[in-house]
């Protein structure tokens, strides 16, 4: 393998709304980032992804873009962005942009001149179809957020047709048949690569291609959440046959001919058809990520679990292609929420998440928050909800006869609000995010969970993230080794080796809230193992010489000398 940058890699996303707000008006901004890029240098992260900053009305906060080319008022200027990127470039920090290719906003001036006329030159710049004989929408797709009639089809009175929208009524889809939007769309990115960005996350980019004729999804519909017999099926658009000549397109005309790094947002993408974008010779994308071990969707996750998603994944890169490792971002719940125990052992479960991310193959991406152990919030109202999927889940949920209180007990848990109030700086008002009325409720834990605390304690989450990202650097095994899981069977322990003609390490986590019991057969007794990292206060033995692990421990060691 030819090592790239992007392989030895820790990217770090921000939802810039969240992260921090200089000027008071309770929106983070990019002089927020700039004044903690030296913090983030701290941590040793090396790449920054950003979720979408460009002009936008924030239907789905900057995933509906008005312009490509400027970024969101609120946030501050293209020459603020300026002086961030060199700042970052100065520190050793790339940064990548989240394009978002499969839909504009309406408020996008492309759109506004396609709705005037059937014959504009930007009409088919989007999708539109002419109603049914009945006047009814073209097929029964329903929209992802679940707005209007529930249907992914908007109808436009000025030209009688409906453009298709498979998110919000206010994100018409890009028609990537049409050449001249492919074109217009080179170009753009190549205006970025030549302002200087090091790359992109590319959202849900495998849904860009539709299905020939637009047919109805045979699913059925969802009945608590069901619209008017419109299907929500997230299989519709995804995957659909000529995709991959869309992402080589963009590959021979921007990605492949410019230093660049790309990031696929997997929505459908598994490590059985993950080959067909990230294998190199195919010329498509550098790496996706897959939710097939963490999502929005899944609540919890065992031992058993994360050995089946590892082991096929590393496959995946022994294919000639790559991973990415992750756990939560913007769009899910908060990882030590899900997947650990944001009580009792919050500071001991995030270490062990972030001690699996960060020595599985792959690339880490670390969510804002993550590294203080930032935790779910629980809004009694949902006036203070802001995510389109939970407020469009409540809304079906209200309209079929749901009582408010049950609905809010289904989405809050969901919600991707959970990871997006504003980060937790300190202790004081609005934990140092904001000097104003903050855009979104804070969430109440932060006089406890907050960076300040994090940076004025040893056995911080904070620390432990730094080791790791320090660990990553001065073993090759992370990233290169090949994976090997040991006690296959055990349902609370996590074990594995990372395997590289330099070194050996030896990776042990218990994942419960209960001691784990080791029995002499399941011990690694074959060398002299030197411990790297473990996430215990107090040193405990050497794992070969005790028969237990505590909840939630997680340990690395490395290979000294095989007896
Ligand atoms: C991706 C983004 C998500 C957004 C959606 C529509 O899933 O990560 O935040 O709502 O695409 O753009
Ligand atoms: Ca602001």
């Amino acid at each position: 393998m030819k090592k790239k940058w992007w392989h030895e890699a820790v990217i770090y996303e921000i939802y810039c709304r969240s992260f921090c707000d200089s000027n008071g008006d309770g929106i983070g901004d990019l002089r927020g980032v700039i004044s903690k890029l030296p913090v983030l240098k701290e941590l040793g992260i090396n790449c920054i992804w950003f979720a979408p900053i460009y002009k936008s009305p924030q239907i789905d906060n900057g995933y509906d873009v008005s312009d490509y080319q400027d970024i969101e008022p609120d946030y501050g200027t293209l020459a603020d962005f300026k002086e961030l990127l060199d700042l970052a470039h100065g520190m050793g920090i790339r940064v990548i942009m989240d394009m978002v290719l499969n839909h504009s906003s309406d408020e996008h001036r492309w759109f506004q001149e396609a709705r005037k006329a059937k014959d504009s030159p930007y009409r088919n710049y989007y999708i539109w179809q002419p109603p049914k004989s009945d006047g009814s929408e073209p097929n029964n797709w329903g929209n992802y957020f679940r707005e209007g009639s529930g249907s992914a089809w908007e109808y436009d009175e000025l030209t009688e047709e409906y453009y298709l929208h498979q998110y919000s009524i206010k994100m018409p889809d890009l028609n990537w048949e049409y050449e001249p939007l492919r074109k217009e769309i080179y170009k753009m990115l190549h205006w970025w690569l030549d302002f200087g960005v090091d790359g992109f996350r590319l959202d849900i980019f495998t849904r860009l291609k539709k299905p020939k004729g637009f047919p109805n999804t045979e699913k059925a519909p969802n009945v608590i959440l069901d619209r008017n017999g419109f299907v929500v099926d997230t299989a519709m658009c995804t995957n659909v046959e000529g995709i991959h000549d869309i992402l080589h397109e963009l590959y021979t005309e921007v990605f492949g001919v410019r230093e660049c790094v790309t990031v696929g947002e997997g929505a459908g993408v598994t490590s059985q058809n993950a080959l067909g974008y990230v294998d190199r010779e195919r010329e498509e994308i550098n790496m996706v990520y897959h939710f097939e071990l963490a999502s929005r969707h899944i609540h919890s996750i065992t031992p058993e679990h994360f050995r089946r998603i590892q082991t096929n994944w590393a496959d995946v890169i022994r294919h000639n292609g790559w991973a990415v490792q992750h756990m939560s971002n913007h769009d899910s719940a908060r990882q030590v929420s899900c997947y650990g125990n944001d009580e009792k052992f919050r500071v001991s479960s995030a270490k062990l998440l972030a001690t699996l991310i960060h020595t599985t193959p792959g690339t880490p991406i670390i969510y804002q928050g993550e590294e203080i152990g930032m935790v779910n919030v629980k809004f009694d109202d949902i006036k203070d909800y802001n995510c389109c999927y939970t407020i469009g889940d409540y809304n079906s949920m209200i309209k079929s006869g749901v009582s408010p209180e049950e609905a809010l007990k289904f989405v809050g848990p969901r919600s991707r609000d959970n990871a997006r109030t504003p980060y937790q700086w300190d202790a004081s008002e609005n934990a140092g995010f904001t000097t104003g009325k903050p855009w979104m409720k804070l969430n109440p834990r932060y006089p406890a969970i907050n960076l300040e605390n994090d940076l004025a304690s040893e056995d911080s989450i904070f620390n432990y993230y730094q080791e790791m990202i320090k660990m990553r650097q001065e073993h090759p095994a992370i990233i290169e080794g090949e994976l090997r899981f040991l006690m296959e069977n055990h349902p609370q322990i996590i074990m594995y080796l990372r395997e590289c003609e330099q070194e050996t390490l030896l990776i042990i986590a218990n994942y419960s809230n209960e001691k784990a019991i080791l029995s002499p057969s399941d011990v690694v007794d074959s060398g002299i193992w030197q411990r790297l990292i473990t996430n215990q206060a107090g040193m405990l033995p050497f794992i070969g010489n005790r028969d237990f692990l505590l909840p939630w421990e997680a340990e690395v060691y490395c290979l000294i000398k095989t007896r």
